[in-house]
């Protein structure tokens, strides 16, 4: 039975991964220091004799016994991803994101192992390009309130490039686009998580500016779906995979659609300001990943939506 490394498993993403490899048969290694995951997202998996949880920090892997590591794949998701969560924890972002993917590298190059760097559609930054293309280089800011997230990201994707070329480790990068689903923090400033949370407790839902701003938001299962395919599939050494869903949506619409699928009773209320390079508009073309991996999403936003209220409504 292949042993495979779940790095960042305790988090919303990751647990998702965590499971869906147990159920393909994997035996599943999760990595994490719970610095904004949690143990509850995995509480399930901990009975499971094929799964085993290593609290540790990927900037310090010298301190994990090296016979946890002796896998055959590595999935590198660590990375503290909301916007509050890397703001509030931005030099842990900067280090995971540069010493941490070095050490992952470093680690896949020494037991030959194949592994797979998450990056995200914030190297685009504030795209001049839409849909987004892997090929575009996108917009982004080196010095603002996100660049701690968007650069250190973007250092992962270079790291990854010399490990490939100079090492011909066989790596490989996804720019994940806006996911949601249950086990998203509640409080993390995403808008799927607040909308939904405000909603059910009947409180305004604030949106920055006037709500014309689009996002794209994939159900996780489609991304986990997309992301074991980035890894699995034939002929992904060495390429970068953009994996979101493409249906673009107002964040006003997303507002509207949350209140009346949990009928609530709150109001939008919009700030007229926009939150400093948040970027207009974000959209996927996932045409590569089409071609390539023989992936696309699969669930529409109503129904992702219900699924996940109805995780929130289990607080
Ligand atoms: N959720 C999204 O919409 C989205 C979008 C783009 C990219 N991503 C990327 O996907 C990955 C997972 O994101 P998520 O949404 O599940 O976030 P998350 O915060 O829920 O999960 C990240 C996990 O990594 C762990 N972690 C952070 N630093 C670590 C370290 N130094 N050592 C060990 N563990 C560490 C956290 O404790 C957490 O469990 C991240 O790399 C993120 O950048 C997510």
């Amino acid at each position: 039975m292949q042993k495979i490394l779940v790095t960042g498993g305790a988090g919303f993403i990751g647990s998702h991964l965590c499971k869906s490899l147990l159920d393909d048969g994997y035996k599943v290694v999760c990595l994490d220091n719970l610095i904004t995951g949690s143990k509850k997202n995995i509480e399930d998996l901990l009975d499971n004799p094929n799964f085993e949880f290593v609290n540790a920090d990927v900037c310090n892997l010298q301190a994990v016994d090296r016979s946890q590591l002796a896998v055959s794949a590595i999935f590198h998701l660590a990375s503290p991803a909301s916007p509050i969560d890397y703001q509030n924890f931005s030099e842990e972002t900067l280090l995971t994101n540069s010493v941490g993917t070095l050490n992952i590298l470093n680690l896949a190059k020494e037991i030959k192992a194949k592994v797979l760097i998450a990056s995200t559609s914030e190297i685009y930054g504030d795209p001049l390009e839409h849909p987004q293309k892997e090929i575009y280089w996108g917009n982004a800011n080196s010095f603002g309130p996100r660049s701690c997230y968007d650069e250190s990201k973007r250092f992962a994707e270079a790291a990854t490039y010399v490990f490939l070329n100079k090492y011909n480790i066989d790596a490989r990068i996804i720019r994940i686009f806006n996911t949601y689903g249950p086990n998203m923090q509640k409080d993390d400033g995403r808008v799927v998580s607040n909308f939904i949370w405000w909603s059910i407790h009947n409180t305004p839902i604030l949106i920055d500016g006037d709500g014309s701003q689009t996002r794209s938001f994939c159900y996780v299962s489609d991304l986990v779906d997309g992301i074991k395919k980035a890894m699995f599939s034939e002929k992904t050494k060495g390429e970068i995979f953009n994996l979101g869903n493409p249906n673009e949506f107002r964040i006003k619409e997303l507002a509207e659609m949350v209140i009346k699928l949990t009928n609530s009773k709150s109001k939008i209320i919009l700030s007229e300001t926009f939150r400093p390079d948040d970027p207009m508009q974000r959209c996927p073309d996932i045409t590569k990943a089409n071609k390539i991996l023989d992936w696309k999403p699969k669930i529409e936003l109503k129904e992702g939506l219900q699924k996940t209220i109805k995780y929130y409504k289990s607080f």
